[in-house]
């Protein structure tokens, strides 16, 4: 039984629950978020000593749910107004904050009543976190959807200690500057004891931003707000490379992926993107380079094909429809000009795959094709390195994530350089054996050794909770729905 005063030492606040309500006709039931922050904090959580409360959003509105427990984690559900998701979560977070925060590549929309519901949601999370902390408590934020929760919290609670992750990238001081409610929204991080960064770019935007509009005095790697010191942090955040390779390594996996190789008539070459269906991904670039390569017979089918996996997302929201529509044409426009009977130039799969079903089309591709024009890590490039147990396969990434800072033995591309793309596609299809191995061992010890529980460790080191590093727990095969962040 959970009680409305149960307090916790430790607080997870998302966006999103790890669970959330899906409705199929007039019932509604739960399930596993098939979300990246899920996989990336459950095995974190599930390894803290004591009890955690996660605070999130059920996915659904017009339920109310009462906290309750999942694997020993207590899940306090925050509500929204089917009005309050369309200015908040569609309008603000996703029409205003994601296109600004990833480059502009979308002009963002500045709209007044969409920053009142951000300050009113971002309210409505604090309040629950300050009812539930325990008094010296930690409380933990992440993303772009909760950046005035600090402040807020600070204001209300001063004796815990706070920490927000940004998952996406930080904006150039340049773009930034547009935002009507810039100052707002740097005091709001500002109230954090650690503001961590995926990059040092954007920690070093963060920075700038604050001397720039006077907010407070950079020091070192830090700054000083109010004569308190917050400290800016680059926490690049990594995967459960144990748990994937304990699937890859799993014979059901083994077999799956020799039957997808199979399906597809045992190619010489599959080339794969796994992305959620997102125009920073760059997945309609990627297809366009695959096609002029097809059509200079630089590449050819059968002997060489592409599975595309796209999640569907935020449908609702500005810029995600026309995305699909562009992906759904370019697919059958390059199947009909190259496809033969029986083997399709591009297998589409427009739906979420089980975990399951990723590694093993992790292992069953030859090359792995991360091309979005901006993006603030990108975990699908590291499943897949984890998922090479055997030191094959060819990582082609774009120089726009977050992980290329670190996986520089992936051929690095400019996805705004077709030919220069082409080009990587074309040497990753042909690369000798030794380079492939050379390069494929040398990602592997990087996505094992910064794994998500390195991560994890050096947040709690920096929020004060170092007291029990996580570890992997001994069982990890819990089957969960997961997706590309
Ligand atoms: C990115 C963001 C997350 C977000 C996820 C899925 O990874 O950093 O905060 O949860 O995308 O998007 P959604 O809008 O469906 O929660």
């Amino acid at each position: 039984m959970t009680s409305p005063t149960d307090r916790s030492r430790l607080l997870v606040l998302a966006n999103r629950l790890p669970v959330r309500r899906v409705r199929t006709g007039d019932r509604s039931e739960w399930e596993t978020s098939p979300r990246g922050l899920v996989a990336a904090l459950g095995p974190v959580l599930e390894s803290h000593p004591g009890e955690a409360t996660w605070i999130g959003w059920t996915g659904i509105t017009g339920e109310h749910h009462d906290p309750f427990r999942v694997d020993g984690v207590l899940l306090d559900p925050v509500e929204m107004s089917r009005g309050e998701v369309q200015l908040f979560y569609e309008g603000f977070c996703n029409s205003t904050l994601w296109p600004l925060y990833h480059d502009s590549i979308i002009r963002s929309e500045y709209h007044r009543t969409w920053w009142d519901a951000y300050v009113t949601i971002n309210r409505r999370f604090t309040e629950h976190a300050a009812r539930r902390a325990e008094p010296d408590a930690v409380v933990w934020v992440h993303d772009y959807q909760l950046q005035m929760v600090p402040a807020m919290l600070r204001a209300v609670r001063p004796d815990v200690r706070i920490g927000l992750f940004l998952h996406i990238p930080f904006p150039p001081v340049e773009l930034f500057l547009q935002l009507p409610w810039r100052r707002q929204l740097l005091h709001g991080l500002a109230g954090a004891d650690v503001v961590g960064f995926q990059t040092r770019g954007g920690a070093a935007n963060f920075r700038s931003l604050v001397e720039r509009l006077n907010i407070g005095e950079v020091d070192g790697a830090d700054v000083i707000v109010d004569g308190r010191r917050v400290q800016v942090g680059v926490f690049p955040i990594g995967v459960d490379a144990a748990r994937i390779a304990q699937i890859a390594a799993d014979p059901a996996t083994i077999d799956r992926a020799a039957e997808i190789r199979a399906s597809l008539g045992d190619p010489e070459t599959i080339l794969l993107g796994v992305d959620r269906l997102d125009y920073t991904k760059g997945i309609a670039r990627r297809i366009e380079a695959f096609a002029e390569l097809l059509s200079e017979e630089r590449l050819e089918v059968p002997r060489h094909v592409l599975v595309q996996v796209a999640e569907p997302s935020r449908e609702a929201v500005l810029g995600y429809s026309d995305i699909r529509d562009r992906v759904d044409g370019l697919v059958g426009e390059v199947n009909g000009a190259y496809g033969l009977v029986g083997a399709p130039a591009v297998t589409y799969l427009h739906r979420s795959q089980s975990t399951e079903e990723l590694v093993a089309l992790y292992r069953a591709a030859d090359v792995m094709l991360v091309t979005p024009v901006r993006d603030g890590m990108n975990l699908v490039c590291k499943e897949f390195v984890a998922s090479r147990l055997d030191n094959t396969g060819v990582l082609v990434l774009s120089e726009f994530t977050g992980a290329a800072e670190a996986l520089s033995d992936a051929l690095l591309v400019n996805p705004y350089d077709v030919d220069g793309l082409k080009n990587a596609i074309d040497r990753a299809a042909h690369l000798p054996t030794a380079e492939v191995t050379r390069r494929m061992a040398a990602l592997r010890k990087s996505v094992t050794t910064d794994d998500v529980y390195a991560w994890a460790r050096s947040w709690m080191v920096a929020l004060g909770l170092d007291t029990a590093p996580a570890e992997p727990p001994a069982d990890t095969a819990t089957p969960r729905q997961e997706t590309p962040a």
